[in-house]
């Protein structure tokens, strides 16, 4: 079973603002005029960054009105990034404090702080009222959740009427085993990586009916391949994915690169209708 506070530890990082700053500093933007676009290296915690994003844009882009929840919202990139593009207010609710703490402060930083606003607490047991949202999305966020069918039946509370639900998640393809550490898990005890099938399944065990289902197995071996080589020539970026990963960083990355080109892991998207 998957331990919540093993999961907090795992993400939690009271130095993370200041390593920001930094980085933006070295990358000589602003402070007093940040972009959402600078923050997207290292505020899109996901395979394929603000690309990555963009799929689950092109599926809320169909809901015309209304608040969206994110679940398990980071740092709160993808929901500045969504809020942006689709002119909508956020809630995010994540589990580790620090990430919202910071999150918050990026939003305000970017001038998004009255479109998103993120809250600490488990996609469990969320503090949002039933039938408040038009529609919710979670982005690389089950693979930290075994409980799925409560996940879901959370999600579907949260949800009004026939309301979408979109999911981009790192997922299972065949039976191998993981090698860890993965950016998500530094071992086994903290990751819940299923395969698309079983989303599909646990969603329609509480009452979505789901409306698409892939695998992004060839966009996300492009991402990484184009990372690798961008790698290579300019060394690693002031601002990155790194600065989450702690000491770690590296084989974090090349655990999970190796197995998404190698096709055992893949990242899914899911778009699902609540009853
Ligand atoms: C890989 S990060 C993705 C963050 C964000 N969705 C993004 O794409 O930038 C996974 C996030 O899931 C959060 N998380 C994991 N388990 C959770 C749970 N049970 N409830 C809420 N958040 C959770 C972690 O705290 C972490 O911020």
């Amino acid at each position: 079973m998957v331990n919540e506070k093993f999961v907090t530890a795992h993400y939690e990082n009271e130095d993370l603002f200041k390593m920001i700053e930094e980085g933006l500093k070295t990358m000589a933007v602003d402070l007093d005029n940040v972009k959402i676009e600078d923050l997207s290296p290292v505020d899109e915690f996901h395979l394929g960054g603000a690309d990555g994003t963009r799929f689950v844009i092109e599926e809320l882009k169909k809901v015309k009105k209304g608040e969206f929840v994110d679940i398990g919202c980071g740092l709160g990139g993808p929901a500045r990034h969504i809020s942006k593009i689709l002119d909508r207010k956020i809630k995010g609710i994540d589990l580790t404090p620090s990430f919202v703490r910071y999150g918050n402060k990026l939003s305000d930083l970017v001038g998004e702080k009255d479109s998103v606003d993120l809250i600490q607490g488990s996609a469990l047991d969320t503090p949002f009222a039933s039938d408040t949202f038009d529609a919710a999305y979670m982005v690389h966020v089950g693979m930290n959740i075994d409980k799925k069918v409560e996940l879901f039946e959370e999600v579907k509370r949260l949800l009004k009427p026939e309301s979408l639900f979109v999911i981009y998640d790192v997922m299972a393809v065949g039976t191998y085993p993981i090698d860890y550490p993965v950016p998500w898990a530094s071992n086994e005890s903290e990751s819940a990586v299923e395969n698309l099938e079983n989303y599909c399944k646990y969603l329609e065990q509480v009452g979505f009916t789901v409306t698409k289902s892939q695998l992004l197995a060839e966009f996300a071996k492009r991402f990484i391949e184009q990372t690798i080589e961008k790698r290579k020539i300019q060394g690693i970026a002031p601002l990155g994915l790194h600065l989450l990963l702690g000491e770690t960083a590296d084989i974090k990355m090349r655990n999970v690169f190796d197995q998404v080109l190698k096709g055992s892991l893949a990242p899914g998207l899911i778009v699902a209708q609540a009853p």
